[in-house]
């Protein structure tokens, strides 16, 4: 089949899940990938399958790369191809610096970094025989910011975006181009694992100039322009989407 095939980890909820509904929207097929909500992944690939599209539903802990290896291998099964990669999947234990043990590290940096590695690796294969394709990582901004309990996090995500530039070098002659998006706080599930949740929604009402938080709506946006053919010259960049927020001290 040649109809386009996107893999979004981490898309039974949330942001992921708005990423690839848009991108159904837009006629690609799409990888619905989850680790333990398999009533909300099926869920999304029934509204997939509304907008006409083909869902494939595969549970894969991105934390371990032996079961990446087997969803990719699950998606070559169904569509034989892949076109574009979210990786959007994230957890992590919420602990100020001095209260992490390594387990917690090592959960967080799993998922949330070394699942970008191994993905784009399967990925890019796949990428290659088709001619070329996009990746684009979901960030925030404890990457570069202090935000209260988001150490590891907030570590994580400066791997990813450490780790979107390499790739993107070592991808772009295979016009495969590597691109993040960080987003301020968006109000989703994500944000009741957070012991500061209310001060945090309160913090980015008050405190974002453009006046109201981020929706999953304008990351959405942003992951659609980089995946367009407006964004082809922009190599391993994380575009900060957080109406001002990060500006302010
Ligand atoms: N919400 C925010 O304020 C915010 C701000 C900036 C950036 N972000 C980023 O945006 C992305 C999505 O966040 P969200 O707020 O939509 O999170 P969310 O509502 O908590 O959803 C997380 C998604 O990731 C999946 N997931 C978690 N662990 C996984 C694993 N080990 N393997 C595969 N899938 C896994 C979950 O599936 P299961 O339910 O099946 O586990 C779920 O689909 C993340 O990268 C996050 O860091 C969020």
């Amino acid at each position: 089949m040649s109809e386009k095939v996107a893999v979004v980890t981490g898309s039974s909820r949330g942001i992921g899940k708005a990423i690839a509904l848009r991108l159904a929207e837009e006629g690609y097929h799409i990888v619905v990938n989850y680790a333990r909500s398999k009533e909300a992944a099926l869920q999304t690939a029934q509204e997939i399958e509304a907008l006409g599209r083909k869902a494939l539903v595969v549970k894969a802990n991105v934390g371990k790369v032996e079961k990446i290896k087997e969803m990719f291998a699950q998606v070559d099964e169904a569509f034989g191809r892949v076109d574009v990669l979210i990786n959007n999947a994230a957890s992590g234990v919420l602990r100020p610096a001095m209260e992490l043990e390594e387990s917690h590290w090592d959960w967080t940096m799993d998922i949330n970094s070394k699942a970008l590695l191994f993905c784009a690796q399967e990925a890019a294969k796949r990428m290659e025989k088709v001619g070329g394709g996009k990746i684009v990582s979901i960030s925030s901004l404890g990457s570069i910011r202090y935000l209260e309990n988001y150490t590891a996090v907030g570590v994580s995500k400066a791997a990813v975006e450490s780790l979107t530039r390499y790739l993107a070098v070592e991808l772009a002659s295979k016009n495969i181009s590597v691109n993040a998006v960080s987003g301020g706080a968006v109000d989703t599930d994500a944000l009741k694992h957070f012991p500061n949740r209310e001060e945090l929604l309160a913090d980015a009402v008050a405190k974002t100039p453009a006046g109201r938080m981020v929706e999953p709506k304008d990351i959405v946006n942003t992951v659609m322009f980089l995946l367009s053919e407006q964004a082809d010259m922009i190599c391993g960049q994380t575009i900060i989407v957080d109406g001002g927020r990060s500006l302010l001290l």
